[in-house]
């Protein structure tokens, strides 16, 4: 048996428990995991709440939280390659097991091996954070040189987009709040409070010929402010961008998206900025933190703790 947080029915916070589950074998597409480290995504109570019913409408009860963990193989399934028993690995768990887990399984098409300097709290951020990050920035494919506009730039993603936009020569300024000046500045983007009046104003005296391009991870109504500033635009959660004539995030979910963003990890080129750590047992306030919509970098449960 071992611990994991989930809900037995779709719902608020309300409705997550810790309970025991038995023991998992993965399927021939799996890998079983020891998790040290789970990364907590919007994406978690956005599933728990129901409200991606293509995602899990179809999983059984009760269902367990989270989609993506570092930790150490425990097993292996039949058509997995490149994976072994003893690997310290990140990566997806797409197929309902969860990851505010001791144990878990992962998609071991979608699981890599990280590198051994890596903390398992940083590799526990690549799969969803990370890769999306790259996955935008790789879609946009600007040259050298060329303006972007990060609206979010504080969360999870926005941070990583900024970091990585900047190891590729771009300009980048990042929309958020007051308190989050100091981490975005450090990260050599401009800053614009988002709090302080307004911001599509701000926004257009920094760049009155339009930004080159814009990474939306807000969505709403302030996507639909900031949509007409740049020539393109890409949200990684508001599918209501294609009506304003921009495009959503394409993902690749795969080993070599998580290779790549460990090695900009390792070179020193991204820090995940890591602001809260949980353990398992206090995994729901860790979630509650992202659900509050104001979560600074990255949120994780660290299951050594
Ligand atoms: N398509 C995919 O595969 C994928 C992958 C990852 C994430 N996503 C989606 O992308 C979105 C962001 O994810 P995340 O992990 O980065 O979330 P997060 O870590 O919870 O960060 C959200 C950030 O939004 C900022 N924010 C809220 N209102 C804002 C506003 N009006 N202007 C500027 N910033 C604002 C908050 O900062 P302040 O405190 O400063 O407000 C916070 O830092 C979510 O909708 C998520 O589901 C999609």
């Amino acid at each position: 048996m071992s611990k994991a947080l989930g809900y037995k029915s779709f719902g608020g916070s309300d409705v997550q428990e810790f309970f025991s589950r038995p023991d998992l074998t993965p399927s021939p597409v799996e890998v079983l995991v020891q998790v040290a480290a789970a990364g907590v995504n919007p994406a978690d109570h956005k599933l728990r709440s129901g409200e991606a019913p293509d995602l899990n409408g179809h999983l059984p009860f009760p269902q367990v939280l989270g989609l993506e963990a570092a930790g150490t193989v425990l097993a292996v399934g039949a058509e997995v390659t490149g994976l072994a028993v003893g690997d310290r690995v990140t990566g997806f768990a797409l197929t309902g097991a969860g990851t505010y887990a001791e144990t878990t399984l992962l998609l071991g098409a979608a699981t890599a091996r990280i590198p051994d300097a890596l903390p398992e709290t940083w590799a526990a951020t690549i799969p969803v954070a990370g890769t999306t990050a790259l996955d935008v920035l790789d879609q946009l494919d600007l040259p050298a040189g060329s303006s972007v506009l990060v609206n979010g730039i504080g969360g999870g993603v926005g941070i990583a987009v900024a970091q990585i936009a900047r190891d590729r020569g771009l300009v980048v300024t990042g929309t958020a709040g007051t308190a989050k000046r100091d981490l975005v500045t450090s990260t050599g983007a401009s800053f614009v409070d988002y709090t302080g009046g307004d911001v599509v104003e701000r926004l257009r005296a920094l760049a009155p010929e339009g930004f080159d391009a814009a990474v939306d991870t807000v969505g709403g109504p302030s996507l639909h402010e900031i949509a007409g500033l740049a020539k393109v635009l890409v949200s990684v959660g508001d599918q209501s961008v294609t009506e304003l004539g921009g495009a959503t995030v394409e993902r690749r979910v795969d080993r070599s998206g998580l290779e790549r963003v460990a090695e900009l990890m390792v070179t020193g080129r991204l820090d995940p900025h890591i602001t809260a750590t949980y353990p398992l047992a206090q995994a729901d306030e860790a979630l509650a933190l992202v659900e509050s919509k104001h979560a600074t970098g990255k949120v994780v449960i660290d299951l050594r703790l």
